[in-house]
């Protein structure tokens, strides 16, 4: 500007506006900080949705009516063990993925037995040699039956629900049976 001149009104009224609109600018560094706070802001809210969407999922499947664990009802996950005639007398038959024993006795019934030590819970191997379950923790012993021969055992092994339909048998997995020692009653024929 020119010592003495003055700009003429609208000059003055741009130069205005030019110096307002720098002096509100922010300086350039700021503007990635804003951009990465906005975008950190967004990232969490729509982390937050998920979460919330979640936890309404479980809710609702939670409190469907009608649903019942198997536990409750009794009726849990069944396994077709095969049919009868694959399970000689006298014999016990590991089936390690659903983690219980088929017991064939002597006189052809059937009992399905859990693997679970009732001492404090090992697993307990079928020693065919010694026709007898060895739990290799503290030596409790039981019979094809799951009858207790050695404690520290304080009860015969758990079982499971056997079933026999067109002479295919069935195991109901839903519940361990907890018995005190082996009844006659508990064994299921063809
Ligand atoms: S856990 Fe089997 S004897 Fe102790």
């Amino acid at each position: 500007m020119v010592p003495g001149v003055r700009d003429a009104p609208h000059v003055a009224l741009g130069r205005n506006v030019i110096l307002k609109n720098q002096m509100n600018s922010k300086p350039a560094s700021s503007r990635p900080e804003v951009t990465r706070r906005s975008f950190l802001s967004k990232l969490w809210a729509g982390l937050g949705f998920l979460a919330l969407l979640e936890i309404g999922a479980l809710v609702i499947a939670f409190l469907r009516p009608g649903r019942k664990r198997a536990s409750e009802t009794g009726a849990g996950p069944m396994v077709t063990a095969g049919p009868v005639d694959k399970f000689p007398v006298n014999t016990v038959t590991a089936f390690v993925k659903e983690k219980f024993y088929l017991a064939r006795l002597s006189d052809g019934g059937f009992l399905a037995l859990s693997r679970k030590c009732t001492h404090l819970g090992c697993t307990v191997p079928w020693i065919s040699e010694a026709a007898r379950f060895e739990c290799p923790c503290h030596g409790s012993a039981f019979d094809i039956r799951g009858e207790v021969t050695r404690p520290p055992a304080p009860r015969a092994l758990d079982m499971y629900s056997v079933s026999i339909k067109n002479n295919v048998i069935h195991v109901d997995m839903g519940r361990a049976i907890k018995r005190g020692c082996f009844d006659s009653a508990q064994v299921v024929y063809p």
